[in-house]
C-alpha cells in the first residue's frame, strides 16, 4: 500500500498523542510553530464513535470525539490514534476515520489508565496478542496504514513474544514506549532495549517501521537515539510541554518569554474555540509549562492560574509583560 511512511525523511521525528494536550488547538500550534514529521490526535475511543452512530445517523460534528477528531491540512501527516478490543468498532471507527481524511489510524496498545485497562485495552492488549492481533486486522479493513503504540512488556519486559505478535499482523509502523507497563513513568526509559527491538523487526518483518519513545528532550537528543538505536523514528511527548517549537529544532530556553506567553495566548482562544465542552482548567498545564524559567515566573503563574477564560487570561499575560516592560 503508497502510503506516507514510505515518504518520510530517515530518522523521522513525531509528535506523541497526549490525551488533554494535543488537542485540535495545541497541534494547531505545533502546524504553525514546528511542524512534527507525523503528528498524532489524542487517544480516542473507537467503541464511542460506534455508539455515537446509534444516537445520530450521520456523525455528529458536536459530539466531542468528533471535535477532537478535527484537523486542518497544514498538520498531515496526521495519524488517529484509537483504542478498542473489539474488532467490529474499530472497523467502524476506522473507516469514519478514513473518511474524515486522515492519513493513518494508530492503534493504543500501551495505556496504562485503570480505566482504559478494565476494558480489555491499552496495556491490557499486550496480555492479549490474538485479540491485538483482530483488531489491527479490523483497522487495516478501512484501507489506512495502521500503526501501533505500545510499551516494552506488561510486568517485564517480552519484546521477544509481543513484538513478533504484532508483526505477524503487518502494522505499517510500531513505537514502543521504552517502558513496562507497570513502570507507569517512574523509571527512565530503557533506550538500550530499541536496539533489541530494531534487530526483532530486522529477523521478522522488514517493512515495519519502528519508532522509539520515551524522555527525549528535544530534537538533538532524538537524533542521537535515532543513531544509536538504529530506530527509523522518534516520537516525542513531554519536550513538547511549553515549546511548539519543538520539531523545528529549539531548545525549551530558546524562545523569549514574550513570544511564548503569546503562542499561550493564542493556544487559550484556540482551545475555547476548537473545544468548546471542555473545562478551561485543562489548560492549566498549559499555564505551567509555557511560563516557567524565568525571574518573577512563580508569580506569574499564581496570577494567570486564576484565569477562568482566554480573556481573562489575555488580560492577565498582557498585564504582567507591561508591568514588567
Ligand atoms: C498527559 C499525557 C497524556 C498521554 N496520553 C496518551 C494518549 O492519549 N495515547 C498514548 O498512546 N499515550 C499517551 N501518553 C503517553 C505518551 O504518548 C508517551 O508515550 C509518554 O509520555 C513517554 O514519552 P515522553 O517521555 O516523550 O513524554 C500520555 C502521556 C502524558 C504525560
Amino acid at each position: 500500500m503508497q502510503s506516507f511512511w514510505n515518504s518520510l525523511p530517515r530518522p523521522f521525528f513525531v509528535s506523541a498523542p497526549l490525551a488533554d494536550v494535543t488537542d485540535p488547538a495545541f497541534r494547531r500550534l505545533l502546524a504553525t510553530y514546528g511542524k512534527p514529521d507525523v503528528t498524532w490526535t489524542e487517544f480516542v475511543s473507537a467503541d464511542g464513535l460506534y455508539h455515537m452512530r446509534e444516537k445520530a445517523k450521520i456523525p455528529d460534528k458536536e459530539n466531542p470525539l468528533m471535535r477532537d477528531l478535527a484537523f486542518t491540512e497544514a498538520e498531515r501527516p496526521v495519524v488517529a490514534q484509537l483504542f478498542s478490543r473489539d474488532p467490529e468498532m474499530m472497523a467502524y471507527a476506522a473507516r469514519l476515520v478514513a473518511d474524515l481524511g486522515f492519513d493513518g489510524v494508530d492503534l493504543n496498545m500501551g495505556c496504562p489508565d485503570r480505566a482504559i485497562e478494565r476494558q480489555g485495552c491499552g496495556s491490557a492488549m499486550i496480555k492479549t496478542p490474538a485479540t491485538a492481533q483482530a483488531v489491527i486486522a479490523a483497522a487495516k479493513s478501512a484501507g489506512l496504514p495502521v500503526s501501533v503504540k505500545t510499551r516494552v512488556g506488561y510486568n517485564k519486559e517480552s519484546l521477544d513474544e509481543w513484538l513478533p505478535a504484532l508483526f505477524a499482523a503487518a502494522p505499517a509502523a510500531v513505537t514502543v514506549h521504552l517502558r513496562t507497563r507497570k513502570e507507569l513513568s517512574l523509571v527512565p526509559a530503557h533506550w538500550e532495549l530499541m536496539q533489541k527491538a530494531v534487530a526483532l523487526r530486522d529477523a521478522h518483518a522488514l517493512s515495519v517501521l519502528m519508532l522509539g519513545n520515551g524522555d527525549v528532550a528535544d530534537l538533538d537528543d532524538a537524533r542521537k537515539r535515532a543513531a544509536e538505536s538504529g530506530a527509523d523514528g522518534v516520537m516525542i511527548g513531554r519536550g513538547m510541554f511549553g515549546n511548539p517549537w519543538l520539531f523545528a529544532g529549539r531548545k525549551s530556553t530558546d524562545t523569549p518569554l514574550k513570544d511564548k506567553l503569546e503562542a499561550l495566548i493564542e493556544l487559550a482562544h484556540g482551545f475555547e474555540a476548537l473545544r468548546p465542552q471542555k473545562h478551561f482548567a485543562i489548560l492549566k498545564k498549559h499555564i505551567k509549562a509555557f511560563a516557567t524559567g524565568f525571574d518573577g515566573a512563580a508569580e506569574m503563574r499564581a496570577r494567570l492560574m486564576d484565569a477562568e477564560n482566554a480573556a481573562e487570561l489575555e488580560a492577565a499575560i498582557r498585564q504582567s509583560l507591561a508591568e514588567s516592560a
